[in-house]
């Protein structure tokens, strides 16, 4: 039966983990997989989760299964998280899922059973695994202009002129903030020039929000899911925990679907369910309760917003080292993108060539495209990290 199966590509980004872990080289730095590291390299449980853990624990009384929808008072905490009070809770419907990949999943199943004839246009570049996640399960995806790399800045007029002739009905991936590669997020006021294309031209918005808290805040990282949610009819919302609340093994996320009104909403809910059980049946627990523990008690939750807070200024502490460090070692270099990137990754702006030379040579790990996740810069390996890029460039 199997004899037909040739191997299959090592994972772009998950790919770079074993690579890594079998390098024997002390000095070997990982700017690959999108994990948070503190200063130690470290990609510890965050204190609160850890506390919320050992509630759970002491009080947990059952494994038994769960619905379909996961875990209702997880639901409702992310629902609010994600949209405040943007729109009717009457017309949303939000259910739990096995991390932003299993609810990028479900919503691919959900679309494909709504209107199975549109496309899905993303951006270029996307997150590697959005093409073969979604291609995987059926949709048609293309692409629309996003990075101009070779200025580092978004290419916000081409992307609305591209928009501008999408068919309506047809749906637009966006990444709430944080874009994954690039790092680099529409404005405030491009955004809502976006969502003014959005609006003319009928289309529906499907928000991935994989980073929410890690730009600015967890308010500023949401707004233009807010504010699509005050303007348009429908649209898709998908979340993941993983990275801000440090749980990416435990599988936590939610998908939100906003609908046209209650009667399509109670619809929508009974098919998005039965999606799940289709593929998975019910999500996994642990983590989303978790989650549910932290969000649903005032002093947890001040505790995770200060932990959340301490991961994003790291970040952009470790931007403005390597920058610096980049600066004197290649002054006819401008790596300037990197500090007006936010979130964990950036273009480093190299070459493949360049990329595998800094994997051979000196143990640098990045994805081919040469984004990088700053997370995995230090005080400590900064400046052999600066001595190498500048030595392939
Ligand atoms: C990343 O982009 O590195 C993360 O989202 C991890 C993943 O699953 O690709």
């Amino acid at each position: 039966m199997f004899e037909k199966l040739q191997p299959a590509p090592a994972d772009a980004i998950l790919g770079l983990i074993a690579e890594h872990n079998n390098d024997p080289r002390a000095d070997k730095v990982d700017l690959g997989v999108g994990v948070f590291r503190t200063a130690e390299g470290e990609t510890p449980v965050l204190d609160v989760v850890k506390i919320a853990e050992q509630h759970l624990i002491d009080t947990q009384s059952s494994k038994a299964y769960i619905g379909t929808a996961g875990d209702a008072s997880f639901n409702a905490a992310m629902q609010e998280l994600t949209f405040a009070n943007a729109c009717d809770a009457d017309r949303l419907v939000t259910i739990q899922a096995p991390g932003g990949s299993g609810s990028l999943r479900v919503a691919a199943s959900l679309i494909l059973r709504a209107r199975p004839e549109a496309t899905v246009w993303v951006s270029e570049p996307t997150w590697a695994n959005h093409m073969p996640l979604l291609g995987g399960a059926g949709l048609t995806l293309k692409p629309y202009p996003y990075y101009d790399t070779a200025r580092h800045v978004i290419n916000v007029d081409q992307m609305l002129d591209a928009l501008g002739q999408v068919a309506t009905g047809d749906l637009v991936l966006l990444h709430a903030c944080c874009h994954n590669p690039s790092g680099l997020d529409p404005s405030e006021e491009e955004w809502r020039a976006i969502s003014d294309v959005i609006v003319e031209r009928e289309l529906v918005p499907f928000v991935d929000m994989a980073y929410q808290g890690f730009a600015d805040s967890l308010d500023a990282d949401a707004f233009v899911v807010r504010h699509l949610a005050e303007r348009v009819p429908e649209m898709i919302v998908t979340n993941s925990c993983s990275k801000n609340f440090g749980l990416y093994r435990d599988r936590v996320g939610s998908l939100s679907i906003l609908a046209a009104d209650t009667t399509s909403r109670n619809t929508i809910n009974t098919q998005v369910n039965n999606v799940v059980r289709t593929i998975y049946s019910v999500p996994p627990d642990h983590g989303a309760v978790v989650v549910s523990l932290i969000l649903n008690d005032p002093e947890l939750r001040a505790a995770w917003r200060l932990e959340l807070a301490a991961m994003r200024g790291r970040l952009r502490e470790m931007r403005v080292l390597l920058t610096d460090a980049l600066k004197e070692r290649a002054p006819d270099h401008d790596f300037s993108h990197l500090v007006r990137a936010t979130g964990m990754f950036c273009f480093l702006g190299i070459t493949a060539d360049q990329v595998a030379r800094l994997k051979k040579d000196y143990g640098v790990y990045m994805v081919d495209s040469s984004r990088i996740n700053i997370a995995g810069i230090t005080a400590h390996n900064v400046n052999y990290l600066a001595d190498s890029i500048a030595a392939v460039l």
